[in-house]
């Protein structure tokens, strides 16, 4: 019994510890391409919607309802249609398996990899003043890696059924969405 005491005091005690970091991690929500895209879609900002509606990210949940995705699932041993399976969409969406109030009104799972499948559900640092400031943008939800491969290698690797030798610099040059200087 008192054992069963001092370690619910303890269990308390670390959850006291963890609980700020990980409810400051969790509260943003998605908002989709189309949101992002009011900002990022003219020559001047870089057209980073254009360049990506016209990459494969694009195509990712699509793809997962072809015949050959469901080949693939099926030779993986799964029971459901590829869409259908966690252990699919989790490198070919995003936005699929949190609770509904995470999600915006234009947000669209059939969207693929997007926007926030690499910088991060942008809820909170979308608005203007925030974009501004990369600083303040990361403090809000924003993922900022130095090391652009950092973005690619969670899905880009052996575990895709498909997997191909990922090389950075060719693959970059692919999907490259800079806004433009000067
Ligand atoms: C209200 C307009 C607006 C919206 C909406 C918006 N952005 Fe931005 N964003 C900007 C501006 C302005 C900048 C400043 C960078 C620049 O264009 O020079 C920026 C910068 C960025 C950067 C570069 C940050 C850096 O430090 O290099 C990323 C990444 C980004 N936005 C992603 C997104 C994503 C993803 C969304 C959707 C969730 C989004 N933005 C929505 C206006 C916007
Ligand atoms: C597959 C991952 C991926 C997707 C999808 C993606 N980005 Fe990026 N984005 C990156 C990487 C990587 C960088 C470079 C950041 C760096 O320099 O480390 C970047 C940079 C940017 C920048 C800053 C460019 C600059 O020159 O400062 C903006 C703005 C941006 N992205 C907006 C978007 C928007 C808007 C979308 C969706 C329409 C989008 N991105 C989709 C990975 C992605
Ligand atoms: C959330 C998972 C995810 C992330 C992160 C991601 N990718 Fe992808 N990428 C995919 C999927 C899935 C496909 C296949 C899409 C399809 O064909 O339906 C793909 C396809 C591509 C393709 C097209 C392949 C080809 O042969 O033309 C390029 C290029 C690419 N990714 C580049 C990148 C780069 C560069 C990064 C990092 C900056 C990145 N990806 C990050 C999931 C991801
Ligand atoms: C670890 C991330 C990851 C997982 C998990 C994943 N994929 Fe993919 N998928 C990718 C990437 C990245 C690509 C782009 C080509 C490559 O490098 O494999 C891709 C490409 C594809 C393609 C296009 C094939 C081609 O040659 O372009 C199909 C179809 C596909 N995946 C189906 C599936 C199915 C079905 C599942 C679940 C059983 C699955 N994927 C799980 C990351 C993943």
């Amino acid at each position: 019994m008192l054992k069963k005491v001092l370690f619910t005091f303890l269990f308390v005690g670390i959850l006291a510890f963890v609980l700020p970091t990980n409810l400051s991690a969790q509260p943003y929500g998605y908002e989709g391409t189309q949101v992002c895209g009011m900002c990022h879609k003219t020559e001047k900002a870089g057209q980073q919607l254009k360049i990506w509606q016209e990459s494969k990210h694009a195509q990712a949940y699509k793809t997962l309802l072809t015949p050959e995705a469901d080949k693939i699932a099926a030779e993986k041993g799964f029971k459901t249609k590829a869409v259908e399976t966690k252990e699919c969409l989790k490198c070919h969406a995003t936005g699929y398996d949190v609770d509904k109030s995470l999600i915006g009104t234009k947000f669209k799972v059939e969207d693929g990899v997007q926007c926030e499948s690499c910088h991060g559900a942008g809820s909170a640092y979308k608005a203007m003043a925030v974009m501004k400031s990369r600083e303040e943008s990361i403090k809000k939800g924003m993922t900022f890696h130095e090391d652009k491969t950092k973005y690619c290698v969670g899905c880009h690797n052996p575990e895709s059924p498909t997997y191909k030798e990922f090389k950075f610099e060719e693959m970059w040059k692919k999907i490259e969405h800079k806004v433009p200087k000067g």
